[in-house]
């Protein structure tokens, strides 16, 4: 129900190419990423998962369950007049210069966690924005990924918009990033570069989570309880372009979850624009702005698969027509500062 263009057009090329490609299934080989840049001219295929790359693994990367029963929450509505103010691009990170976490790229690992790490990136960054700059706080995929039961199965697939209601009810710790050792709870699970292949790694299969646990790192001398911090209050944004470009605009990053093929696993530069393979799952995304290039428009987003994928870890996909269903179930909130 949420994938206008990118399905409909989908069921046409899957059909095509199922006969095409078969006999070279690989979505990450070289002869992929050179077709796909014969074809496109919005944007640049490139390697960013060595070709021999675990299937498992792959899959874990769109980690977004959907749940029509949640989109009940409230929609907040823009005044629509306030639209004259909006530039023709806009990027959070030249703005609110001072939010460090702006510029930040997660990564998930070999954990189907995007939904939870989209969310706390989000969430991240409007506490910085809602404090003016003046404060910050490195909200915790960790807490988030082991604590949240409603929020889906952690690292095997969550809900997005679960995680923003549980930030307003049960709040969320710090943590870093893996290895930082900063914060109460810093994610727990490895860069996906050590998952690469199931030859390198027996966990090229999902990552079991831990238990939640109600204290923090021994190194991060807080109480668990004293650390969290509290959304105000969750909605959601309507389908619709010029409400989302309010939202990010007056408010900073929101949270959506587009539709993942094959072919985006290679994106590298430019504006991506659906061009070939089979859908991998429903991924959460931190979409951060938006802007014009060679006349096609995009939004900014923030991925989690690491710095080293796609440009600096962040992509631009066609803007306006809710492509690969990215604008049909955009989630934000407001952070309580304190
Ligand atoms: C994490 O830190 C430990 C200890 O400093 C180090 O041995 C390990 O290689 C680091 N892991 C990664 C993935 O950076
Ligand atoms: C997207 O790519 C398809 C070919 O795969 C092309 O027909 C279409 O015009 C492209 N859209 C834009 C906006 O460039």
């Amino acid at each position: 129900m949420r994938t206008a263009l990118c399905s409909t057009f989908v069921v046409f090329v899957l059909a095509y190419t199922t006969t095409r490609v078969t006999a070279n299934a690989n979505p990450l080989s070289d002869e992929t990423i050179k077709r796909i840049n014969s074809v496109q001219k919005t944007w640049t295929a490139g390697r960013n998962f060595p070709a021999q790359t675990s299937m498992t693994y792959i899959n874990n990367l769109a980690g977004t369950l959907y749940d029509d029963t949640l989109q009940d929450l409230q929609i907040l509505k823009h005044h629509i007049d306030e639209i004259d103010q909006l530039p023709g691009s806009f990027d959070p990170r030249d703005r609110w210069t001072k939010c460090k976490s702006l510029n930040e790229i997660r990564d998930q690992g070999a954990c189907a966690s995007c939904w939870a790490l989209a969310a706390v990136a989000a969430m991240t960054d409007r506490y910085c924005i809602f404090a003016e700059e003046k404060k910050q706080f490195h909200f915790s995929a960790e807490d988030l990924i082991s604590c949240c039961e409603t929020c889906g199965l952690g690292c095997v697939k969550g809900l997005h918009i679960a995680a923003w209601i549980y930030w307003t009810k049960l709040g969320l710790v710090s943590g870093g990033n893996y290895n930082s050792s900063e914060g109460c709870k810093p994610y727990n699970i490895p860069p996906g570069e050590n998952y690469v292949t199931e030859e390198l790694s027996p966990l090229g299969q999902i990552v079991d989570i831990s238990s939640c646990m109600t204290f923090c790192d021994p190194s991060y001398n807080v109480v668990y309880r004293d650390d969290k911090r509290y959304g105000d209050r969750v909605y959601l944004i309507e389908r619709n372009e010029i409400q989302i470009k309010l939202e990010l605009f007056h408010n900073g990053p929101v949270e959506g979850v587009m539709e993942v093929y094959t072919d985006f696993l290679n994106y590298k530069h430019g504006v991506y624009n659906h061009t070939e393979g089979q859908s991998i799952g429903h991924h959460g995304v931190k979409i951060m702005g938006w802007g014009e290039e060679h006349g096609n428009k995009y939004w900014l987003v923030a991925n989690s698969w690491g710095k080293d994928w796609g440009d600096d870890g962040f992509f631009k996909i066609l803007r306006g027509v809710n492509h690969c269903g990215i604008e049909g179930s955009v989630v934000a909130g407001e952070p309580l500062i304190v």
